[in-house]
């Protein structure tokens, strides 16, 4: 039987069997597809709970894997691992809308899965360079399970710029033969404290890749960021690679030289306030970032500067503007410190009783990695300091850490008795205490304010010796 065309030409069988794969190919990708995430840590949770919203059970379906059975035991149960404000109610709602499950089972989850993110930790090792073992445990997962033809592996950990064309390498020599691998770079941007906000509403999407099918797979699975009209990039695996740290590396810096900048005020006599404000009007500086404090931490800042930094020293690259701001954290990591000796010229700390307040690495987070807390505790200890600490999240986090300072249920029990206040994380809560009343109980009057939350002279007028970052000081 022959086939014609509207204007009368032959169809071929040729042409018919391609018109009939291309129709199969569409119709599969309109099919419920399988995706999981290997790591439940705030991106991949993150991830998993954001994707499991934007749909509906008729287009995907997402499971989040982790070896840490007692972790996946606990999400099962309803209980979050870590706190991000939303996401405990994200979670629950897609659990309930049958969007989204948890498993330790990752072959099996894995080869049922035609999209697979590895979102698992990527630490600094102790010469700086990037840990990529447990990347290369889930990729080894997915070389020697995976079974849908073609798998997607969607990387969302920040990895070391040249491993994703590695990883395309290793899974064509190890995943079974009759599978396409594609390989797609989608760092992520979201910030702790803000990670849902932030996943919702992305700058750009970034796609590395350097396949042309990737595209496709990407734009259903971020359908609805092309109906937000969000810039979607397209771009080669190793530049979306250097994106994610070229990204975070130019916050450090901007962070660092806004500390640097808040130093010089505290000599000059200038307001960093002000500074902040007036070259933050200027678009091709941005107001964001600017803002002066105890260093920058945290799980990504930190270790995305010495990762990149070991990547340059690989190829024999200076960075030199990277190694300076690192420089200048490690620094201003223990100015609060500094200034607190300040605070009592000429006699020693020893004995005296010092309240931290704030121990996360920023608010809205119960993460105190590389948090400015830890070493500015540590110099205080060393003085045989008596430390009074609190946090609304992240006590139960630094009690492992420090287990013998005392652990306080609130800002006003943590400052009675003591000699000085240090605060060291913006937490919008100790914006609104009660500072006459916590100025009463105390028995020294120094407060050394790392984030500048209070109006030097209201504390003034308090009675407070106030001490911020690169604001005049009243005296
Ligand atoms: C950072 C980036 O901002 C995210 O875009 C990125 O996705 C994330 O790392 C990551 O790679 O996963 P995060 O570490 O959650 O996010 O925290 P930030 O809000 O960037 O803060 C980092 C540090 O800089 C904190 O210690 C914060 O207190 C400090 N900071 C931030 C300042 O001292 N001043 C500022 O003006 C802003």
């Amino acid at each position: 039987m022959l086939f014609f065309t509207k204007k009368g030409k032959i169809i071929t069988k040729k042409h018919l069997f391609v018109t009939l794969f291309l129709l199969y190919s569409s119709l599969s990708l309109l099919a419920s597809q399988h995706i999981s995430i290997i790591g439940t840590g705030y991106v991949g949770l993150v991830t998993g709970a954001c994707l499991a919203k934007m749909h509906t059970p008729k287009s995907f379906h997402i499971t989040c894997l982790d070896i840490d059975q007692n972790k996946i035991q606990k999400l099962n149960a309803g209980i979050i691992p870590i706190f991000e404000p939303g996401l405990s109610e994200l979670v629950t709602r897609n659990v309930q809308r049958n969007m989204l499950t948890f498993s330790h089972n990752i072959p099996i989850i894995v080869s049922q899965s035609d999209i697979i993110f590895i979102a698992v930790g990527t630490p600094t090792k102790q010469d700086g360079s990037v840990d990529v073992s447990y990347f290369y445990n889930a990729l080894e997962t997915i070389a020697h399970h995976a079974n849908k033809n073609p798998t997607t592996v969607i990387l969302k950990s920040t990895l070391p710029i040249g491993t994703g064309q590695k990883a395309i390498t290793y899974l064509n020599e190890h995943g079974k033969k009759d599978i396409t691998f594609h390989v797609i770079s989608n760092p992520e941007f979201l910030r702790e404290g803000t990670a849902i906000f932030d996943t919702m509403n992305p700058d750009r999407i970034i796609i590395g890749s350097d396949s042309e099918h990737t595209r496709s797979v990407m734009k259903r699975l971020y359908k609805p960021f092309i109906k937000q009209s969000i810039p979607f990039l397209y771009t080669s695996l190793s530049s979306a690679e250097t994106i994610k740290y070229a990204a975070n590396n130019f916050l450090a810096i901007k962070i660092s030289y806004i500390n640097e900048i808040a130093n010089l005020c505290d000599k000059t006599g200038a307001n960093i306030k002000d500074v902040s404000k007036g070259i933050g009007y200027d678009p091709r500086i941005g107001a964001s970032f600017l803002k002066p404090g105890p260093g920058f931490g945290g799980s990504c800042l930190p270790k995305d500067t010495l990762g990149l930094l070991a990547k340059a020293k690989e190829h024999n690259v200076s960075l030199n503007t990277i190694a300076a701001a690192v420089k200048t954290n490690q620094h201003q990591k223990l100015m609060p410190y500094r200034k607190l000796k300040k605070c009592f010229t000429g006699e020693p700390l020893t004995n005296k009783t010092i309240t931290v307040l704030g121990l996360a690495f920023k608010a809205g987070t119960d993460d105190i990695r590389y948090s400015s807390a830890i070493p500015i505790i540590e110099k205080l200890l060393q003085k045989q300091v008596s430390i009074k600490a609190y946090d609304p999240q992240a006590m139960s986090e630094m009690k492992k850490l420090f287990p013998n300072i005392t652990y306080c249920n609130s800002a006003y029990e943590a400052s009675e008795e003591s000699n000085a206040l240090l605060i060291i994380t913006d937490w919008p809560e100790f914006k609104m205490l009660d500072m006459a009343s916590i100025k009463n109980h105390m028995h020294g009057n120094c407060i050394v304010d790392a984030r500048n939350i209070y109006d030097p002279c209201t504390l003034h007028s308090l009675g407070f010796h106030y001490m911020g970052i690169g604001v005049p000081s009243p005296s």
